[in-house]
């Protein structure tokens, strides 16, 4: 299957996807990273020779050209597989249109509880004893797609959010991928609110 994958930030959980690319029976392989800003990740694309893009949402006069020109550029790579791992904008109406069903993103929460851009936060300030991450379809929402895969990960006493947020991305790494192979393989069945991988493990 061919990915796209976007991201906003250091781009570890891209990094990590690339090194299971890597693998010569994996059944996916990136082919393009698309960011919204100058990060970390263009630079792992660059180490895996791979191409990448920048859409900005300054340089474009509103939402709809931005969403607009995000999906041209997602487009042109004809990927099988949009993946959000760290992508910090809210897909538009047009690219959901292009590409809706076949989007997953990953949260640092065990959804639906702490959505939003700072799960790890909140659920630290929350005082939860058990977080963990989400793979999931990306819908219209802020979130709220089907849940494809999550795992718990424990917040310990001494945590603060960078020390949470990396232990979660340790597990976030391995279940991206996982996920990323298994749709590979057996693609993706999902009817409203369920979305299951046919013959999943998870
Ligand atoms: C991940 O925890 C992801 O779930 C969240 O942002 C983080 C991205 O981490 N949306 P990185 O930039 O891939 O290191």
């Amino acid at each position: 299957a061919t990915v796209v994958v976007l991201a906003s930030g250091t781009g570890s959980l891209l990094r990590s996807l690339l090194d299971a690319t890597r693998e010569p029976d994996y059944p996916a392989r990136v082919v393009a990273v698309g960011t919204d800003r100058d990060c970390a990740a263009t630079g792992h694309a660059d180490d895996f020779a791979i191409a990448s893009f920048r859409v900005a949402l300054p340089e474009y006069d509103g939402r709809a050209e931005w969403d607009n020109a995000l999906t041209e550029a997602v487009a042109a790579h004809q990927p099988d597989l949009v993946v959000s791992a760290g992508f910090m904008k809210i897909l538009g109406p047009m690219f959901l249109e292009k590409f809706g069903g076949r989007i997953i993103n990953t949260h640092p929460a065990l959804l639906p509880a702490f959505p939003g851009a700072h799960g790890v936060r909140d659920a630290l300030a929350y005082g939860v004893k058990v977080t963990g991450c989400t793979v999931h379809l990306v819908d219209a929402g802020v979130d709220t797609g089907p849940i494809l895969a999550q795992e718990a990960v424990p917040v310990l006493p001494e945590d603060d959010e960078a020390a949470l947020h990396e232990r979660i991305k340790v597990v976030e790494r391995r279940l991206l991928a996982e996920v990323v192979a298994a749709v590979a393989e057996r693609g993706i069945v999902s009817d409203g609110r369920k979305a299951v991988i046919p013959v999943s493990e998870f």
